[in-house]
């Protein structure tokens, strides 16, 4: 076919503890990442030339090869130039529906769509395990974005090991429209914080990784039990993150007040979340935080765990 569309959910951290560094400058990471049905829709067409084109309907989003989109479709023209030389380029449209450097790997997460419709397009038949591959080349995120579903995800973030779904939980989004946090700044700030309490033997460092497996988090989310699962939520990134920015630290709190199973900032923020166990708990959760906090520029977002990754549609 010459045309793919693709659905691309976000996703949120349930955990994420920061372990040490990495020989490569990146930090060794033990996260719990959960796919939600906040998706962008992305559109895949053979375009019959030799050019990608990148076009996107939200202003904020690059349209040329700082879009990690047009550089997964970079990566693909390099590792199979036979298939570009029959298949040709490609359009890609981006429909944004995932807020930008909000720390929901919504630019992950179109990276991966272009793999997983560029294997198809160029019938290439990557196993999900190559295409995790070449995803781990382009960004810490990406390898996890393909797959999706809920998995522990340790090293930079790209080793998986799966976890089963949740399909009973319900998730309350809240972002200020004009606050976004770069990924680079928080993990640098962190390190310039608190790199004194980083783990550098690699046996205790595989050893601490291998501990997240055994956590009370995975233990929760294996009995399905949505309170024990609101109580473990964890991310070592609001300890840079909330000082910085006291918006976030009073959603937050907002969360907290409004009585939710749990409440955290996924990823590098600024996102901060909530899980209900019901629709209607959520729509009560996001009037009480719409009212406590009374700012236009807040955005919510209602969503539910998502069992799978990118999705052909
Ligand atoms: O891999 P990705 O491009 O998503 O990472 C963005 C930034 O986050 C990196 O440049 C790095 O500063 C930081 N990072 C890190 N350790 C990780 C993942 C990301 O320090 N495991």
């Amino acid at each position: 076919m010459r045309s793919y569309s693709l659905l691309a959910p976000a996703k949120i951290n349930l955990y994420l503890e920061i372990l040490g560094s990495r020989p490569d400058g990146y930090h060794e990471l033990a996260m719990i990442l959960q796919s939600i049905d906040l998706a962008d829709a992305i559109d895949l067409h053979a375009n019959g030339t030799d050019n990608i084109r990148l076009h996107c309907d939200h202003p904020q989003v690059p349209v040329d090869k700082t879009n990690l989109a047009y550089r997964a479709a970079q990566l693909m023209i390099h590792q199979f130039p036979d298939a570009f030389a029959k298949f040709g380029g490609v359009d890609i449209e981006i429909e944004k529906r995932i807020p930008v450097a909000a720390g929901l790997a919504g630019g992950s997460t179109n990276a991966a769509a272009v793999l997983v419709g560029l294997d198809l397009m160029w019938q290439l038949g990557l196993t999900q395990s190559e295409l995790q591959e070449l995803a781990a080349q382009l960004g810490s995120d990406i390898p996890f974005c393909i797959g999706g579903g809920t998995a522990i995800a340790t090293g930079r973030g790209e080793r998986l090991s799966p976890l089963p779904d949740l399909d009973n939980l319900h998730v309350i989004l809240a972002k200020h429209r004009s606050l976004g946090v770069s990924t680079a700044w928080a993990y640098q700030t962190y390190r310039q914080q608190f790199s004194s309490s980083y783990i550098s033997d690699p046996q205790s460092l595989k050893e601490r990784s291998a501990r997240v497996h055994s956590g009370g988090l995975v233990s929760a989310i294996a009995h399905k039990d949505a309170a024990k699962i609101g109580q473990s939520l964890h991310n070592d990134l609001e300890r840079v993150v909330l000082p910085k920015y006291p918006q976030v630290q009073q959603l937050r709190q907002a969360f907290e007040t409004a009585g939710v199973l749990g409440t955290m900032m996924s990823g590098s923020g600024p996102t901060v979340f909530a899980l209900t166990a019901s629709r209607t708990q959520a729509e009560l959760v996001r009037q009480q935080v719409a009212t406590a906090i009374n700012d236009p520029s807040l955005e919510f977002f209602l969503a539910q765990f998502n069992p799978t990754g990118i999705k052909v549609v």
